[in-house]
C-alpha cells in the first residue's frame, strides 16, 4: 500500500501486479519503482501527451529523479492521431536516443490514447520491456487493465497490437481534477456500464452518490473506480 490508496491486485499468476487508486499518488512513484527493484541503472521513457505534460509530467519526473532514476520525457500529440506507426516510430527513435535497454520501463502518463501506443512501444521494443500505466482520464480505468496495447492503421482501429502486461497501474485521482466535463461525463458512463453488466448494487450507489461523482471527491470516485476494475 502506499499513502492511502486503494489497492487491489490483477491476478496472473507470477505475472500478477498491483493497482493503487488513490489521490496524491504520483509524488510516490519513485519509491514504488524502487520497491519493486526497478533497476536504477536503466532509463526510464515517460511518454506523456501535450495537454497532460504541462499538467503532471514535472511531479512523475521529480519524483522518480528524487529515487535515482534517468527519465527521459517524450510528449506527442493530444488525440487519437497519435496512436500510429508513424508515432511509434519516432518513439523508438527518442528510446534508442535515450539508450533504453532491455533493463528499461516505459511509462504511459495519459488517457487511453498514450496508454495503448506507449504500450505497444513497451511491447515491441526489444521485443518487450518493462511497463507502467499511469492512467489520467476516468475511461483509462479500462483501458489501463488488462494489458491490450496498439495503435491504429488508416484502414482500421486497434488493429496493430499486442498483449503487454503493465508491472503496476498507479491512478493518481488529483489528476482527474482537470478533466474537460465531457471526458468526466463519457468515463463515468463507462463506469455506470460495467456496473449495468456485473454488479447492480454498484449501479444504485451510483445512482446515489451522482453528485460526488460529478464533483470529482476523490472519495466517491476512488470506490466507483475500484469497483470498475474489480
Ligand atoms: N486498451 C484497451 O483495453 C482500451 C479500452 C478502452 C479504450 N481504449 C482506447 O482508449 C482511447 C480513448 O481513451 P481516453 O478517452 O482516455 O482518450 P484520450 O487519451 O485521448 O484523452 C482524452 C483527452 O483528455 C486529455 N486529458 C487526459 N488526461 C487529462 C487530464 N487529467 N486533465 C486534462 N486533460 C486530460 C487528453 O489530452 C485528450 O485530449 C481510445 O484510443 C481507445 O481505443 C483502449
Amino acid at each position: 500500500m502506499i499513502g492511502e490508496a486503494r489497492e487491489l491486485t490483477v491476478e496472473l499468476g507470477d505475472r500478477s501486479y498491483p493497482i493503487y487508486i488513490g489521490s496524491g499518488l504520483i509524488r510516490g512513484v519513485g519509491q514504488v519503482f524502487r520497491d519493486r527493484d526497478f533497476p536504477v541503472q536503466a532509463p526510464v521513457l515517460l511518454v506523456t501527451d501535450a495537454s497532460v505534460a504541462n499538467l503532471f509530467a514535472a511531479k512523475v519526473e521529480e519524483s522518480l529523479t528524487g529515487a535515482g532514476y534517468h527519465v527521459t520525457r517524450a510528449v506527442v500529440p493530444s488525440g487519437e492521431n497519435s496512436k500510429s506507426l508513424e508515432m511509434l516510430d519516432q518513439l523508438v527513435e527518442t528510446a534508442l536516443k535515450a539508450g533504453l535497454d532491455r533493463q528499461s520501463t516505459v511509462i504511459a502518463l495519459g488517457g487511453g490514447v498514450v496508454g495503448d501506443l506507449a504500450g505497444f512501444l513497451a511491447a515491441s521494443y526489444m521485443r518487450g520491456v518493462r511497463f507502467v500505466q499511469m492512467p489520467t482520464t476516468i475511461l483509462a480505468h479500462d483501458s489501463s487493465v488488462g494489458g491490450k496495447v496498439a495503435v491504429n492503421h488508416r484502414l482500421a482501429k486497434n488493429i496493430i497490437g499486442a498483449f503487454h502486461q503493465p508491472e503496476f497501474v498507479l491512478y493518481d485521482l488529483d489528476t482527474l481534477s482537470s478533466l474537460p466535463t465531457r471526458e468526466v461525463r463519457a468515463g463515468l458512463s463507462e463506469v455506470i456500464k460495467h456496473g449495468l453488466i456485473w454488479n447492480k448494487e454498484f449501479v444504485n450507489w451510483c445512482e446515489d452518490n451522482v453528485e460526488r461523482l460529478l464533483g470529482l471527491e476523490p472519495d466517491a470516485l476512488g470506490y466507483a473506480l475500484y469497483e470498475a476494475v474489480v
